[in-house]
């Protein structure tokens, strides 16, 4: 399962990138926004990180204006890998190295075409294991340090 978000920002890209996903036949849910009005995009980051960091879904997408609003947001969440990409190169080195299980996108920086074609190469690129692996088990031990107050 996927899931998806954005905020006003982002509202136009995310039909966009919901067309790919009908067109791939990969189940999807919208988690909002779904109008034009003005929202505060770390409400639904919420939305979307929460749902992956405890396996509601297995990834997501997340779009505002720029993407780094999202990005800060969902990377707040314990087992959330959010990375904010630009091209299919940076999208295809958040799956093959860094295993990045949300991707976020920025509505008014990327064209529609440029949008698919960054889905497209997340989806279609595996995660590469191997010394990745040992450096995201470094990013866990970090993160579980910091929740149980160890600084
Ligand atoms: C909303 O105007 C804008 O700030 C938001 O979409 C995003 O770009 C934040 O990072």
């Amino acid at each position: 399962m996927l899931v998806i978000g954005s905020d006003h920002g982002g509202l136009e890209l995310k039909e966009v990138i919901k067309e790919l996903l009908v067109e791939r036949q990969i189940a999807f849910t919208d988690l909002g926004t779904d109008n034009n009005a003005s929202v505060d995009y770390p409400d639904f980051g919420e939305h979307v990180a929460r749902a992956v960091a405890t396996g509601t879904a297995q990834q997501g997408v997340l779009i505002c204006g720029t993407g780094i609003g999202m990005s800060i947001v969902a990377n707040k969440f314990p087992g959330v890998r959010a990375a904010l990409v630009h091209d299919p190169f940076t999208a295809q080195m958040a799956k093959e190295h860094n295993n990045a299980n949300i991707i976020v996108l920025g509505g008014r920086v990327l064209q529609p075409e440029a949008a698919r074609a960054i889905l497209a190469t997340w989806l279609d690129t595996d995660f590469a294991g191997d010394r990745h692996q040992r450096r995201l088990d470094k990013i866990a031990r970090i993160e579980n340090e910091i929740r149980s107050g160890k600084f």
